[in-house]
């Protein structure tokens, strides 16, 4: 029995169609609408997996109307973008619709696959469990080294924790990641699942930040048919669906107290009830949770139970900002500039001297993330050219030349630098703080957090 995934190719030009439909249809189920309207009557009324979309159509229609049509009523459907025109401004406009990746055209079958692969294959590893099951029953491979899952540096603070994920891998205590945003905390608790002899189980992921406390609660013990409004069926918990595998509780530093009780029953006896119900049922799950705050900080200040601290902190793993590990910058970018332009079909571009070292002087409040989005900008920006450090600070609107040299004077302390990124990027979008945030690859409240921070030490000075 195999189970044809489903492609839907948007594009006015019948020949582009029709070469995409007999490369695909083989391997996939293929539609394909001729405009922007009729790719949004077919995504409204069918199930696709993936959707290709020329970017400029006639009748001024293009792509990216097919996009954000897709953002709005399928928010998780990926969006492939396929553009001969490779301008600037609309490959950046569509990364920053969306759009999971740009196809330049021409493209050959090899380049086309690739890209099918990796991103339905990231899509499978947001959805259920279940799913993934009945993939590997299908087709029993090993899996592939993908890059999501790959770790760079060679700095002696990576070293360390190359060791101790190593050690506690095998074990089934609960790891303790802290550090600043993007520092790589969910990679490394993807990596201890993988490592560990859980990696055949689910690895599920949870968000304590991301929902309200009474959808928190369910979503983590599941809830009985009846059990509040609009619970119209029995439905199990992450706490269920995760059994036999790894648990990654994201943000666990914003559960607010009643729940933090209930999770810690959970971890001292292994059981728990599904919301509105009243059998027990056993878990078996390893926890790996994961803070930005200083947790013992969250303790001491009342706002974290001290009991629930001790169980979590079992293995307290701390991954270093990236302006602390030497040497790394070097390295990420090396692989980030081989797998763009993998990823992109570019040449892997040529540096200009000395972009290495003002890389490394910068502060990268996003860290990896955002220096891996940084890189990736810049070579999309440069189509493969040479690139240099206008690539990096196209985003910045700094004013003058000046200024943009001002950001990297060697006398500037890299929080002094730090300041200045972030409010170089709060004035290029007009104080829009979540824009801003999610350009320095930095979460809103880390945002908020550095602004409060810098609010405290103007009026300590003007005290
Ligand atoms: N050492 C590394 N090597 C390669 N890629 C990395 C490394 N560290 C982080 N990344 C990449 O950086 C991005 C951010 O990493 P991740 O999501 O693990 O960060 P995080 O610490 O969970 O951030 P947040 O606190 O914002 O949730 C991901 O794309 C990840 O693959
Ligand atoms: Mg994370």
């Amino acid at each position: 029995m195999s189970h044809k995934r489903r492609i839907l190719i948007v594009d006015d030009e019948a020949v582009m169609t029709g070469f995409l439909g007999d490369l695909l249809s083989r391997d996939f189920q293929v539609d394909s609408a001729p405009s922007a309207e009729e790719a949004a009557a077919l995504i409204g009324s069918q199930d696709y997996d993936l959707v290709f979309t020329d970017m400029q159509m006639e009748n001024r229609e293009s792509g990216l109307d097919v996009l954000s049509y897709c953002r709005r009523s399928r928010p998780k459907l990926p969006v492939v973008l396929m553009t001969a025109y490779g301008t600037v401004e609309n490959a950046v406009e569509a990364m920053k619709l969306g759009a999971r990746e740009i196809l330049t055209k021409p493209f050959g079958p090899g380049e086309l696959f690739s890209l099918i692969e990796r991103v339905l294959e990231e899509r499978m590893e947001t959805s259920l469990p279940q799913k993934n099951e009945r993939n590997r029953n299908d087709e029993p491979q090993k899996p592939k080294q993908s890059h999501k899952h790959k770790i760079v540096g060679d700095s002696p603070s990576m070293h360390r924790i190359y060791g101790v994920v190593e050690n506690v891998a095998e074990t089934n205590a609960t790891v303790l990641l802290t550090g600043e945003s993007g520092t790589g905390k969910e990679l490394v608790a993807s990596l201890i699942h993988n490592l560990s002899r859980r990696s055949e189980g689910p690895f599920i992921k949870i968000n304590c930040a991301a929902i309200t406390d009474t959808l928190l609660e369910s979503t983590l013990f599941g809830h009985e048919k009846g059990a509040f409004t609009g619970a119209i069926k029995r439905t199990p918990g992450k706490f269920e669906l995760a059994n036999g595998g790894t648990l990654l509780l994201d943000e666990i530093s914003e559960m607010k107290p009643e729940l933090q009780s209930k999770l810690l029953r959970v971890l001292q006896e292994r059981e728990f009830e599904r919301v509105g119900g009243i059998s027990t049922i056993p878990t078996d799950v390893r926890i790996v949770a994961t803070s930005n705050r200083n947790l013992k900080e969250e303790v001491r200040s009342g706002n974290f139970r001290e009991d629930l601290y001790f169980r979590l902190n079992v293995v307290p793993l701390h991954l270093p900002p990236l302006r602390e590990r030497e040497g790394d910058i070097n390295l990420l970018l090396d692989y980030y500039l081989d797998r763009y332009a993998e990823e992109h079909g570019l040449v892997r571009p040529e540096l200009e001297p000395g972009l290495l070292e003002s890389l490394q002087r910068m502060p990268w409040p996003g860290n990896v993330r955002q220096f891996q989005n940084a890189v990736e900008r810049a070579m999309v920006l440069s189509r493969n050219r040479r690139i240099g450090m206008r690539d990096f600070l196209f985003d910045y609107d700094l004013g003058d030349r000046q200024e943009k040299k001002d950001l990297f004077d060697e006398d500037l302390t890299i929080r002094e630098m730090e300041k200045k990124m972030i409010h170089a990027a709060l004035s290029r979008f007009q104080n829009n703080r979540t824009q801003a945030a999610r350009h320095l690859g930095i979460s809103v409240r880390t945002l908020r957090n550095k602004l409060n921070q810098y609010r405290g030490e103007r009026e300590a000075v003007g005290a």
